[in-house]
């Protein structure tokens, strides 16, 4: 699993350094350093008399060691990765870590409709409820994903689907107690809900959905005030991918969100997902514009997926995390500086749990922690940016 650090050359430096530290006559820092004082023990090189060991005077105060979300929490900012409760359990080491470096999480596939509403009259939210556990005995928000999506859906709608069982109305009442259901069992809970996910095409034109076909392009605004009336707490978003540039799939969200507000529907928030690849990322000039002019609507600004894939590149694997890491330090920059972006996450904690390798069936490394755990150069790159602070 972790990779295996030797000691020998440590052990070897350390014993060197001491006996030039005693052959040069005790220059530089007095011989009151702890770990001085252990190495001299285990080389059983005398302790000078000439030099008596001080007397601690109070308990020396332990600094926490940096993380991300330490860091993020001096800008009230939320810092993150998508989360399944299953991960955990049996592995320690990611409880760890998941806990001292992220402070928002989004269940990611746990809230899935073929999940949480497997059966037509039956909801199974133990998944669910197992992300916000975590999350709440840690101390972390919870990103609701999703109430409306066209995928992932259960064996159920999709044969009533197939054979045209219900009326319009019908599909109405489905998709209302859905959303009603599972906002409701999370009432209270839930920072933001992804509410309505990936209904645009990438040409700007509306996805030929299911809920497109059954009710019409009306069930995106029915979804939100339904997501509001069951838990009025939750901040709603459309989330999508693909449009995070000026491009015409972010101008067709642009004016879908609109829209939206100009018909009085509660929505708070727009989701830009960011599964990118190197050299596929949005610039920032262009992501920067593209969430000003949501701000300027009156929305806030989500990074809500991202990663990076290295599959596509010829380069070397040293310059591939490289050049990862640039990307990510400059969306995380772009969204750290604009006021209406207050969300950053990964989709997935760690390489080892990300879902590209799977959906591309390709060896990957998309996020900021390695398939060990160890944090990557995209993880130094936004910790300098955190620690270097806004502009
Ligand atoms: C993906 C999950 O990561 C996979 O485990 C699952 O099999 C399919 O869905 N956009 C989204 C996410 O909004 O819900 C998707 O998550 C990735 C693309």
């Amino acid at each position: 699993m972790r990779r295996k650090i030797s000691l020998v050359p440590f052990i070897f430096v350390v014993t060197l350094g001491m006996l030039a530290f005693f052959a040069g006559g005790c220059k530089g820092e007095p011989t009151t350093n702890h770990l001085q004082r252990a190495a001299v023990v285990e080389t059983s090189t005398p302790v000078p008399t000439s030099t008596p060991l001080p007397t601690p005077t109070a308990t020396p105060t332990a600094t926490p060691l940096p993380s991300l979300r330490r860091e993020a929490k001096k800008y009230n900012f939320w810092i993150g990765s998508s989360f399944d409760a299953g991960w955990v359990s049996d592995d320690p080491l990611l409880v760890d870590m998941v806990a001292r470096e992220f402070n928002i999480l989004t269940p990611e596939v746990a809230m899935k409709w073929e999940v949480i509403h497997p059966e037509r009259d039956y909801y199974d939210f133990r998944r669910g409820d197992g992300v916000v556990d975590f999350a709440r005995l840690n101390g972390m928000l919870v990103r609701g994903h999703p109430l409306v999506w066209d995928f992932q859906l259960p064996e159920w709608v999709l044969v009533a689907y197939e054979e045209g069982s219900f009326t319009r109305d019908e599909w109405i009442d489905i998709l209302r107690g859905h959303v009603k259901t599972v906002a409701g069992h999370y009432r209270g809970e839930i920072y933001a809900w992804d509410v309505v996910n990936e209904a645009i095409a990438d040409d700007g034109s509306l996805r030929d959905t299911i809920w497109l076909r059954t009710i019409g392009p009306e069930y995106i605004a029915m979804a939100f005030r339904w997501a509001h009336e069951a838990d009025p707490y939750a901040l709603l978003f459309y989330n999508d991918n693909g449009g995070e540039g000026m491009n015409a799939k972010a101008q067709a969200i642009y004016e879908l969100v609109d829209g939206l507000i100009k018909d009085g529907v509660p929505i708070h928030g727009v989701g830009l997902q960011m599964h990118v690849a190197l050299g596929s990322a949005p610039a920032a000039d262009e992501l920067a514009q593209n969430i000003q002019r949501l701000s300027d609507l009156g929305l806030r600004v989500h990074i809500t997926e991202m990663d990076v894939r290295l599959q596509y590149s010829s380069a070397s694997e040293e310059q591939k995390l490289a050049s990862q890491s640039e990307i990510y330090r400059r969306v995380f920059t772009v969204c750290l500086q604009a006021p209406g972006c207050e969300v950053f996450v990964t989709w997935g904690p760690t390489d080892r749990h990300s879902w590209i390798p799977g959906y591309t069936g390709h060896p990957d490394a998309p996020l900021l922690f390695d398939e060990f755990y160890e944090p990557k150069p995209a993880y130094d790159a936004i910790m300098e940016v955190l620690q270097k602070g806004k502009d």
